[in-house]
């Protein structure tokens, strides 16, 4: 991890080889920035005066300092219209001028954060605003500096250059516990993040079903959790068909991972997370199409996302009870496997027909969802890479949610809205549910041809396994894997870390 210190230090005394300034598209520009285009002799003013910079969002320039000030450079990065200056703008704000330091070779930046300058800017909806504007900083540059470069050799002479060190600078020394604070909350976030980026990154080879219970053990090891895992045998047990029904075409062993955080009171209920990890989907005998097959070592996402969302609640110490499950499995086309037409009974008793073998996700949660009951949860939440029809409808900007239960969606909703972490409500009518009924066992997987709301029809199917507790379901097909944004380098998101963690947080306030 990157290392993050605060200072206090007045702006033009600071030595750093790149220090970043946020500038908003201001008429009139502030005081810091008005004395440091003084003493570069005028290159801002002539920047906004030719258009080049005009603090539109994520807009850049970098200026040289070199003696003028301590700094050696200077680094503008716009975050548009005062007033409509949002986190989420900020976070991409940091996370753009981290990579072009990064890209420009500096080994260490700073973030000059005058006390309340980022604040008097920053939308008024004072409902969304509550986090420090530093986390939102921190966040964004770490985010942005993510590498997944495990498995590169590098030659000699030919190492990467890469940020070691972020500091946030502070014009007043009564700011900086508050700095601290801010900035050691985002960086455990941030590493739960990137737990999950990890494990989203590493192929199925080495992320089989064991390794994501492996490290989970170790998770729980180093913090206030408790880890269990449970092998073939106690699934069959349980009767846990449903799951042994997508597993039994790959001879790697499912497992069943159940993490319990208890940081609350033990009288009060806990919130059950329940991710999706099928570690490989090959779709089994219903064989997905070779393109871009190599991405179906994501469908775990929904998995690493708990794991790193147990991490970071542990490592906050929120005084709140969690419990993350994770059923875990690859989908293969063995000789052994599903077939389309089988039937499968699931440890709740209902019986389901497997009529497409690529529908797998929902039979593994089916299983989940039941065995989450055994907790008496006050809300589950479940994330999975469901379907592709999420991407269709939603593109990458947004994961589908839907569920019973309309309070818990809107604070989940709130908490996206917030974090960066967009969710959009899909309906969930009873028109979906009858369609998942099956001619010959109570359930089928997936509906009949014509039927279509493919990401409505997946939790259409998951709703009886979540019975009467009170329910959401994200699917983050669409935003767990994607292209380079300005804090998501191109591969493994870690979508739905933050978001959960922003919603634990507000609902630990609230139970103690
Ligand atoms: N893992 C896939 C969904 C997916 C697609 C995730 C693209 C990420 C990117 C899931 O198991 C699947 O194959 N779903 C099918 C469901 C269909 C058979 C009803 C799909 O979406 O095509
Ligand atoms: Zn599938
Ligand atoms: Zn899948």
């Amino acid at each position: 991890m990157i290392k993050t210190t605060v200072k206090n230090e007045k702006l033009f005394q600071h030595k750093t080889p790149c220090l970043v300034l946020f500038c908003s598209e201001s008429k009139k520009p502030g005081a810091d920035l008005k004395n440091i285009d003084e003493a570069l002799q005028g290159p801002v003013t002539s920047a906004f005066k030719e258009k080049r910079f005009e603090g539109k969002p994520n807009q850049t320039i970098l200026l040289n300092a070199r003696g003028a000030m301590k700094a050696d450079n200077v680094l503008l990065v716009g975050i548009g219209k005062p007033k409509e200056v949002t986190e989420e703008g900020l976070r991409q704000a940091a996370g753009t001028a981290a990579n072009l330091a990064e890209s420009s070779q500096f080994k260490k930046i700073t973030f000059y954060l005058p006390s309340g300058e980022i604040e008097k800017i920053l939308t008024k909806d004072k409902k969304l605003s509550s986090s420090e504007p530093a986390c939102a900083v921190v966040e964004g540059s770490c985010l942005a500096l993510y590498h997944f470069d495990q498995y590169k050799s590098v030659e000699k002479g030919e190492e990467s250059s890469r940020i070691e060190e972020i500091t946030l600078l502070s014009n007043s020394k009564s700011a900086l516990a508050k700095l601290k604070q801010a900035s050691e909350r985002a960086t455990k976030v941030t590493e739960g993040v990137c737990l999950a980026r990890d494990l989203q990154s590493q192929p199925s080879n080495t992320a089989t079903p064991t390794y994501l219970a492996d490290t989970a053990k170790k998770i729980a090891a180093k913090h206030k959790i408790t880890c269990k895992i449970l092998g073939k045998t106690e699934m069959q047990k349980l009767g846990m068909g449903s799951l042994l029904g997508v597993a039994k075409g790959s001879h790697e062993p499912p497992k069943f991972i159940i993490l319990e955080y208890k940081g609350g009171k033990k009288n009060v209920a806990p919130i059950a997370i329940v991710g999706k990890a099928v570690t490989f989907d090959t779709g089994g005998i219903s064989l997905k199409p070779p393109a871009n097959m190599d991405e179906m070592k994501m469908d775990m996402s929904g998995g690493a996302v708990t794991i790193g969302t147990l991490q970071a609640v542990a490592s906050l110490k929120l005084p709140i009870n969690v419990v993350g499950l994770v059923p875990a499995t690859e989908n293969m086309p063995g000789g052994s496997a599903i077939k389309p037409g089988d039937i499968l009974k699931s440890m709740s008793g209902k019986t389901i027909e497997v009529l497409n073998t690529d529908a797998e996700g929902r039979l593994i949660l089916a299983d989940a969802l039941s065995y989450a009951a055994r907790f008496k949860p006050r809300a589950v939440i479940d994330l999975a890479t469901l379907t592709g029809a999420v991407i269709m409808a939603l593109g990458h900007f947004a994961a589908g949610v839907l569920g019973t239960d309309e309070k818990l969606i809107e604070k989940l909703k709130a908490s996206g809205t917030l974090t960066g972490e967009r969710l959009w409500q899909l309906p969930l009518w009873d028109e979906h549910d009858k369609a998942t009924k099956s001619d010959i066992a109570d359930l089928k997987n997936i509906a009949s041809p014509g039927v279509g709301a493919g990401t409505t029809m997946g939790a259409a199917f998951l709703k009886p396994f979540a019975g009467d507790q009170p329910w959401a379901h994200l699917d983050i097909a669409g935003t767990s894997w994607g292209e380079k944004k300005p804090y998501t380098p191109k591969g493994a998101s870690g979508f739905g870390v933050r978001l959960l963690v922003h919603f634990l947080e507000k609902e630990a306030k609230k139970v103690k």
